[in-house]
């Protein structure tokens, strides 16, 4: 049981209720003779002294007029309506005021079908999908600010549990995207979800399947960027709804043993790695997305010798391979969020390698200028990669990374490899051998790019002209007077 400092049975003194704007949907509730409440994420994320912009507000009889009436007060320049789900929305000092009536039907968010019939506020509360999303708080003059609770979502808010408000086969068959968010609250709010609710999600799993792509990516990105991400794909694969919305994943799991040796458990792994990297990805869903995918190819790649053991050959490239599908799968973007992740698969292994080996300057330059300006998030992936157990393997290798991370800078500093651009252009090439765009150029251009990585040239125009002139010649071009 947590302690909630606002356990309360009435609001009507809280700061986050005690508003101008809500004073003011109140009386104007009033005065059209309407019962308003405040209702759902809002109620339960005051209780849980949680930030929200979002406020939902439920009436007995029509929500759009009621909110024509507010926005008048209010003197906001829009309204806008939602007459077939008959919604309306306003938006005032950067908060979101939602306007809903009263409902006997669920709360499809997006569906098709309109509203059909109207309800009371304990029908509404009935469709709703969880006890703590529920939660009612009255704005109506003669109990302000009471709290309405008729499923006891305060105790499940205390007890930190999902729970269904009717049987929850009648609420996720309502729509069975609850099923994910439930496993999404449970993983946002570090949450249990009830067992009765989860027994159901297991039972109607691949009801998923008729959800559209988008709103099922909108769960999975929230889960990902929730404080305990693994917790969450831990849910989603014991309910079975892993293996409908991300196949690929759920691939990862299990250990082969052969001749006694056995490799570890890539699912679990990953979600090591996954948690590892949530403190230094606060702002950036797309790192994470680079840790939840660094391993993806590992299955396909998987091969056992008497010599070598288990090995996965190549699966950095395989898995950068596999990125821009699996992107499209799920409907995330296919722009430059989509390359940077693929780049970080494809480069995950680098500097480990430059760990194990005798670091040459080159091998360093060609990291620098092949990770450019995500080189430090690069660092970030392989540092969130050690699982080990062992505290003296992982001081071990993170020192190795503190010494590559200090030759990375050093050369940087020396040779400005990030973000390189030719010394020397193709126009230029083309001016000095006096020809046309050609193979001849990209060839030139080619090489002087390898010979300043390999330390054979200096990165400034005159030694790359020089360069140029006598690989041009070795060529057969002639120097144009
Ligand atoms: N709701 C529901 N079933 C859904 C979606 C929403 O019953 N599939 C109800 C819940 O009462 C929910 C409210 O509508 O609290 C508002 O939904 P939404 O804004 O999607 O979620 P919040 O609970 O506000 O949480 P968050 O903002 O974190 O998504």
């Amino acid at each position: 049981m947590v302690r909630l400092k606002s356990l309360e049975n009435n609001y009507s003194n809280h700061s986050l209720i005690n508003t101008q704007a809500i004073q003011l949907i109140s009386e104007v509730a009033f005065d059209a003779n309407q019962q308003v409440y405040l209702i759902g994420g809002y109620v339960r994320d005051l209780i849980l002294e949680r930030k929200s912009d979002d406020l939902d507000f439920v009436t007995v009889g029509s929500g759009i007029d009621l909110a024509k009436k507010v926005g008048e007060k209010l003197k906001v320049k829009q309204v806008s309506f939602f007459k077939n789900f008959g919604t309306a929305m306003i938006n005032f000092q950067n908060k979101e005021y939602q306007f809903v009536g009263a409902r006997k039907e669920s709360y499809r968010e997006n569906s098709r079908n309109p509203i059909v019939e109207n309800g009371t506020l304990e029908d509404d509360q009935n469709r709703r999908d969880f006890t703590i999303n529920a939660l009612a708080i009255s704005l109506n003059k003669n109990d302000f600010g009471q709290l309405i609770d008729p499923f006891n979502g305060i105790n499940d808010l205390a007890a930190k549990l999902i729970k269904t408000p009717l049987n929850p086969d009648i609420t996720f068959s309502d729509d069975p995207l609850r099923m994910l968010r439930a496993i999404r609250f449970a993983s946002q709010l570090n949450f249990k979800i009830e067992k009765l609710t989860f027994e159901s999600i297991i039972k109607n799993a691949n009801r998923i399947e008729i959800i559209s792509q988008e709103r099922v990516t909108e769960e999975l990105q929230k889960i990902i960027k929730s404080n305990s991400p693994s917790y969450g794909f831990k849910l989603l694969e014991k309910s079975g709804i892993l293996e409908i919305i991300f196949p690929e994943f759920t691939k990862l799991k299990g250990v082969e043993i052969i001749n006694g040796k056995g490799h570890k458990d890539n699912f679990y792994h990953t979600l090591t790695v996954l948690d590892n990297i949530v403190p230094f990805s606060k702002n950036n869903v797309w790192l994470r997305w680079s840790a939840l995918l660094h391993d993806i190819a590992k299955p396909p790649t998987k091969r056992f010798s008497k010599k070598s053991g288990w090995t996965f050959h190549g699966h950095e490239d395989k898995g950068a391979r596999m990125v821009p599908q699996i992107f499209k799968n799920l409907k995330l973007p296919l722009d430059n969020k989509m390359k940077y992740v693929q780049k970080l698969v494809q480069l995950h292994l680098r500097p480990i390698a430059l760990t194990k080996e005798e670091i040459t300057d080159s091998a360093i330059r060609r990291l620098l200028f092949d990770a450019g300006d995500d080189l430090e998030d690069l660092m970030k992936l392989c540092r969130a990669d050690i699982t080990s157990k062992n505290k003296d393997k992982v001081k071990k290798y993170l020192q190795r990374f503190d010494d590559v991370e200090s030759k990375l800078k050093t050369l940087e500093d020396q040779d400005k490899i990030r973000n390189w651009q030719p010394p020397i252009t193709g126009e230029e090439i083309m001016n000095t051998f006096g020809i046309k765009p050609s193979k001849e150029v990209g060839i030139l251009k080619h090489a002087i790019k390898e010979a300043i990585l390999d330390g054979l040239v200096k990165n400034n125009p005159k030694d790359a002209y020089d360069y140029i002139l006598k690989r041009g010649v070795e060529l057969g071009l002639k120097i144009k007077k």
